[in-house]
């Protein structure tokens, strides 16, 4: 069978023999049918393109039969080939839109060939149409499913780095609880002194309203602190007597060689300026170290961490004294607020205690970084 198949449908037989003659030699198969019927069988075996139906049939009208088959065979080309007199009726299908175009009988020869090629092109563009919008869905269903998938792996890796990212925090923050822990070690009086003065000075930062980041390095800066006495002899930090000048020197050196421990680190290296000056006084005066910076120059997580560092040994036995009373605490950071303390960070630890008297300093209750860090 030809790609292209036109069917005629005319009760007359002569017609239809008129035209098979007429067209044996145009690039299509020609059907015929004498009756809506026989039409309808060659529809059901036969891809047809063009169908072009007589209006005036015993049995069914050309228009009324056009009309269904419009609706069974939406894509096939409906042309209507009729005699003067049937021209209201064939004027109308066309007006409803069930025709593609209207041949008169007697037809011209030309005429009718013309049409008939107008409507295979026509025919052609509209399955081609169809066949490059079935293309671009099916390229559309390809697209969006890569899409899905690609959302699905970036979901997916995003959540393996956070996790990842984690697990890092941790095994960081553990790193230096160790260090911290290894430093107290050195003497029995001093365990956990960097982690109790890292809580400590986190609570007045956030009683102070830091920003988290700031927070979290006060919190390692604390815990850091005295990372330095590491390089002191264990004979000068044991000592249960008063210390010489010269071993008092000596321990003055902690802040500078805590520093230069944590820079060469990229991760500590914004906490070692916070360790190197922990011992600087807010005056200025001599009476601080290493470099005697005043006010703000002074790192804001240094200052919070000498007045946690004097709370919390106040408050810890010592060998040459025993733990002293908060009220004695208070009036110490009252004298030296202004002077050794920066009366901003008082302020705060006073506003502190105000809230929590005693519990501030429960040697039991820590400041959950782990849960911070997490939020
Ligand atoms: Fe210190
Ligand atoms: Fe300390």
């Amino acid at each position: 069978m030809n790609e292209n198949t036109v069917l005629f449908v005319d009760d007359e037989a002569n017609i239809l023999k008129a035209l098979k003659r007429l067209l044996r030699n145009e690039p299509f198969e020609v059907l015929t049918a004498t009756c809506a019927e026989e039409a309808l069988e060659h529809f059901r075996r036969y891809e047809i393109q063009v169908v072009v139906s007589d209006q005036r049939m015993p049995e069914m009208s050309g228009a009324d039969f056009l009309s269904r088959l419009r609706e069974r065979y939406p894509d096939t080309i409906r042309m209507m080939l009729t005699g003067h007199t049937e021209m209201d009726t064939a004027v109308e299908a066309i007006n409803r839109g069930e025709i593609f175009r209207l041949i008169t009988k007697p037809w011209n020869e030309d005429v009718l060939k013309a049409a008939l090629r107008q409507a295979l092109d026509h025919c052609e563009m509209k399955q081609e149409i169809k066949r490059l919008n079935q293309v671009s869905r099916e390229q559309n269903f390809k697209l969006q499913d890569m899409n899905r998938n690609l959302e699905a792996k970036v979901r997916e890796r995003t959540q393996q780095l956070g996790q990842k990212n984690r697990a890092l925090r941790k095994g960081y923050i553990e790193t230096i609880r160790a260090l911290a822990e290894a430093v107290d070690a050195k003497d029995a009086y001093t365990r956990g002194h960097s982690e109790r003065v890292a809580v400590y000075a986190s609570r007045i930062a956030r009683e102070l309203n830091l920003e988290k980041t700031l927070i979290e390095r006060v919190y390692f800066s604390g815990l850091l602190h005295d990372v330095g006495k590491i390089g002191i002899p264990d004979a000068i930090i044991t000592k249960p007597a008063r210390l010489t000048e010269d071993e008092y020197h000596e321990i003055k050196k902690h802040p500078e060689i805590g520093a230069k421990i944590l820079e060469p680190v990229e991760m500590l290296s914004e906490i070692a300026p916070c360790v190197r000056h922990h011992h600087e006084w807010f005056d200025g005066s001599t009476r601080g170290y290493p470099d005697r910076l005043r006010g703000e120059q002074i790192p804001l997580p240094s200052r919070i961490i000498l007045v946690a560092d004097t709370v919390e040994a106040m408050t810890s036995n010592r060998p040459y004294r025993k733990v002293l009373p908060l009220t004695v605490v208070i009036d110490e950071l009252r004298k030296y607020s202004g002077r050794q303390f920066d009366p901003k960070v008082v302020d705060a630890f006073m506003s502190l205690l105000e809230q929590q008297g005693d519990d501030f300093i429960s040697k039991d209750e820590k400041f959950d970084i782990d849960a911070f860090i997490d939020a």
